[in-house]
Parts: C-alpha cells; structure tokens; sequence
C-alpha cells in the first residue's frame, strides 16, 4: 500500500540514471516526456501498482490515479466518501497546487453542478436535468442533419476537406448554439473562441470573454423574455437559478458537451476510415454508425479522464489506503481497458454500454444521448453525401494533441468525388426511397421508424451495470453506408 501524502520530498535521480523522469519518491509522473503517450504510462501504473495507482502531476502534486473499471465505477457511485467538491483536496488546502498551477482550469472549484454535492447538486442538476428534458429530440435532429448538409456544402466542390476543422469542430457548436436559443451566435469565432479556451492558449481570456458575453447577453434577453428552448427553460425552473448561475450552466453545456462530442466525432470518423473491423463487417453489412460510435466510446473516450474526485474521510480502493483530502483521477480510458473486463482488446463491444465515457452515479453525463445523437445523425448524414470519402494520407500520418483530460485528433485529411452543394432546406424525410435517414433521434434505443415518423421518445439514459455483461443486442439498423451499398446494388 503506497501512501502519496507521505512521500520522500529528496530530489529525483540524477540524469543518465534509468530511473530518470521519476519524480519525488520514485513516483511517475502524468506530464513531461513520459506522459506522452499516457496509455503506456497507465499500463506501466497498472502493472507496478494494480487497479489503484500514486502517481504526480504537474508541479510533482501527488494524486491517485484509478485505473480499474470497477474501482472507478465504485468511486463516481459512492458519493458518501467521494465528492467533486476540490475545496477539499489537500494540496490546494495546503497551497502546493498553487494558482499558477498548469491544470488550475480543471480543479479551480465553480458553483457548477459539475463540482457541487448534496443538496446544492441536487438543485443546479435538477435545473439542468429540467430544461434537458424540454428538448424537442425530433428537432435535434433535423437540425443536426441541416448543420451537417451546410458544412459538407462548405467543402462538397473541392474534393477533400479536413474532417476535424472543417466538420468535427464546428456540427457540435452548430447544434448546441441552436439547443441553447442563441443559433445567430454560431459562427466560426465562436468556435475559435471555445478551442482557444480549451487550449489555454495566451488568448484564452479574451475568448472566455467573447463566450461569456453572448451567454450573459442570452441569460438577460431570455430573464425578460422567455422562449421554448434550453436557457429559458433553466431561467423559470423552480430551482430559482441566478442569471450568473445560468450563464455558468450555459457555459459548462456550451464548452464541456463541445469539446467531448467534437473528439467523438472525429474518433468515429478516423473509425469509420480506418478500421478494418468496421470496414469488414460493413462489407458483410453488419456494423452501423451508432455501432461504430459505441465502439469508439470504449476505444477511445472522448474525455479520457476527469480531474477529479476527492476523499471525504479516510478509506480504502483498491488496496490502497486513500486519506481524506487525497485527489483521484477518474482514469475512463485506462478503466475502459482493464483487462478484467476486456481481456482481448480487439473483440468487438457491440451491445455492451458499460464503458465509463460518460462516468456514473450522481455526476453521469446528462447530456450522453445527445452527444451521441449528434455524432451518430452527424457521421450518418456525411457518409451520405461523401460515400467514396477516403482518408489522404497513411493513417499512421494522423496526429493527436494529448492532454490529461482528453486526445484531440489535429487533423483528418479526406478526398471524395466533388460534387455541387446541396439545396439545404431539403428535410430528412425527402430522401429517395432506401435512402432514408432513420426517423427516431434516440440512438440508445435503435427502434425502426414506421412511416410516418413516430412521436418523439424522452431521452433514457442506460444505466450502467457494475458488471459489463453485454447488454441485450440493439435491433439492427442500416448505416449510411450500407443504405448507399444497397442502392447501389439496387435492393
Ligand atoms: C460524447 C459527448 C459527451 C461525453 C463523452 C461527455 C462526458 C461527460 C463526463 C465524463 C462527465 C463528468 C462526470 C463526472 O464528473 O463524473 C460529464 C458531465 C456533464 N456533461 Fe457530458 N459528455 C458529453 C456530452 C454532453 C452534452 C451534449 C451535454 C449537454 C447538452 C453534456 C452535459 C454535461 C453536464 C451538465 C455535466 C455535469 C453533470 C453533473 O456534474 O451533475 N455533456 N460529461
């Protein structure tokens, strides 16, 4: 049992040692040239420490970092020991995560729901959770479909594109612009604006300035006036939001849904491209677009930890001794791998949810069905335009920036046949026969849609099993691709 709190402040080894890179107490660090491939490092944690491991971030700040699936699973749905709440965490207590800490963004405590408990959770979640369920799924997904015909509009003439800057980054921003009220804000500053924000780059400030004014202006024109979307539906909730209490929620749904649907996108598109799994099974018309999106939330989270969760009072995981005031790290990319639950990393996943992409318990994403939504309508749609899309370059070419919280691809170079814009006010259903995009919006429960188009579902997140026996097997659904197979072959 390792004891972070307690270890040997004497400096590292010398230069040249084999032990060089470790950090106080021969601990490994989660940043500098090690971390560079942080699949690696956690695999080096795993097997030197088993399913809960010390580890140091920057400034060598000692944190646990949990590497299990069911340590994790047990840590996010145990909130009588676990909180978000860093107000607790010793070593911004004691000042060694001063403010000038480099991952500060991430642990700085907000009055948000992402970092409240108890009560106060309760109250800002259940606003959220309100204004979520308002949310015309039907909708959504006409406008994730018009937001995609537009962008591939942008490109369609010239024959390739990159998919991350020219379709990735901007259809989350598009449809989220549109779910909160504001669609006139969406444009490409705005979308400048969160990346920048999310790099942490020298101008990172004046975008959250730029964000922040359109969602102070939003919260002040919906407080007088209100409307049927998602703000004015968080102003009236009976939990009595204040207008900065809204405009932080808007910022949380705005930026951190943005970020993890973007990666999701781009991850399912490099899987689509790439992947011989999916471009085998398709061949034998099997694997589906929401498929290939289950399978890329396990391969490859689009948020690959979150920092972080904090111990109450004194406890055990793992077989670790975790004092109270210790950090953890909610390791869903090493968890997503463990080997107890994934023995053979190559087998495929399908039918089986139990990933921990969207984390669990009283904290679970919220918003998992539309982040799927948009990368399941999204992808579909673009294969339906681009249907010889292929990648440019080797696909060992492709690039990652990597951070502790998520790999962002750089970029996703494709040729296609160029083809002219499309008429962008055409609707789903007016495809030809066989062609047609699935009606239903809700990709957690792929039913058929008989004609015409059903009412709407409520979103039903699926909640997570503390085992990860496969779930009972989605009905099949045809993929853009397959669709376009079958046409092409005239059945
Ligand atoms: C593929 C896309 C997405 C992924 C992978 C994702 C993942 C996550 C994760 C890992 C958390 C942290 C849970 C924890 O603290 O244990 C979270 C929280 C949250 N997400 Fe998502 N998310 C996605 C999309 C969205 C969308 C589209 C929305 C809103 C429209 C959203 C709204 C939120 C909110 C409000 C929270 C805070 C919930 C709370 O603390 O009670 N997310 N998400």
């Amino acid at each position: 049992m390792y004891d972070p709190g307690m270890y040997d402040p004497t400096p590292g080894p010398p230069p040249g040692c084999p032990a060089h890179g470790m950090g106080p107490g021969g601990l490994r660090r989660l940043y500098g040239p090690e971390a560079e491939d942080l699949g690696a490092l956690y695999e080096k944690l795993r097997a030197e420490h088993g399913n809960v491991a010390p580890a140091l971030l920057h400034n060598d700040v000692p944190i646990w970092v949990v590497l299990g699936h069911t340590e994790n699973l047990h840590m996010v749905r145990t909130p009588s020991q676990y909180t978000r709440d860093s107000r607790i965490w010793n070593p911004l207590r004691d000042g060694t995560a001063g403010p000038d800490h480099p991952l500060m963004p991430l642990f700085a405590w907000q009055p948000i729901c992402a970092m409240a408990e108890g009560d106060e959770h309760l109250r800002l979640r259940g606003a959220v959770m309100g204004a979520m369920s308002t949310i015309d799924h039907r909708g959504i997904r006409r406008s994730i479909n018009r937001s995609t015909q537009l962008l591939v509009n942008r490109f369609c003439e010239d024959g390739s594109a990159d998919l991350v800057s020219q379709f990735a980054e901007h259809l989350p921003m598009a449809v989220l612009c549109e779910i909160l009220g504001m669609p006139e804000e969406y444009n490409d500053r705005m979308v400048h604006s969160a990346r920048d924000m999310i790099k942490g780059t020298e101008t990172a400030i004046a975008s959250n300035e730029y964000v922040m004014g359109a969602l102070n202006r939003l919260t002040l024109r919906r407080r007088a006036q209100p409307q049927d979307d998602f703000t004015s539906h968080l102003i009236r909730h009976p939990a009595a939001l204040t207008d900065d209490e809204v405009a932080q929620h808007l910022r949380l749904v705005l930026i951190a849904a943005y970020e993890a649907t973007t990666n999701l996108i781009a991850n399912v598109l490099r899987m689509v491209l790439t992947d011989p799994r999916f471009r085998a099974q398709l061949n034998g018309g099997q694997m589906t677009v929401p498929e290939a999106v289950e399978q890329s939330l396990w391969d490859e989270p689009p948020f690959s930890a979150v920092l972080g969760y904090f111990a109450k009072q004194e406890t055990e995981l793992g077989g670790q001794r975790i004092r109270k005031g210790d950090g953890l790290l909610l390791g869903i990319a090493p968890g997503n791998v463990d080997p107890r639950v994934r023995p053979d990393l190559t087998a495929n996943m399908q039918g089986n949810r139990s990933h921990l992409a969207f984390s669990g318990g009283p904290h679970e994403c919220p918003g998992q069905d539309i982040g799927r939504a948009i990368a399941d309508v999204g992808v579909d749609a673009l294969l339906m335009r681009l249907p010889d899309v292929r990648l440019a370059c080797e696909e060992h070419e492709l690039r990652w920036t990597t951070s502790i919280s998520s790999r962002h691809m750089v970029e996703l170079p494709v040729t296609f046949m160029a083809k002219p814009p499309q008429d962008d006010t055409q609707q789903p259903g007016a495809h030809p026969a066989g062609r047609r995009p699935r009606a239903d919006w809700q990709v957690t429960t792929p039913a058929p849609a008989p004609e015409p188009a059903p009412a709407p579902q409520p979103a039903t997140p699926q909640p997570e099993s503390e085992t990860v026996a496969p779930a009972a097997e989605p009905e099949r659904r045809l993929g853009a691709w397959q669709r376009f197979v079958r046409w092409w072959r005239g059945y």
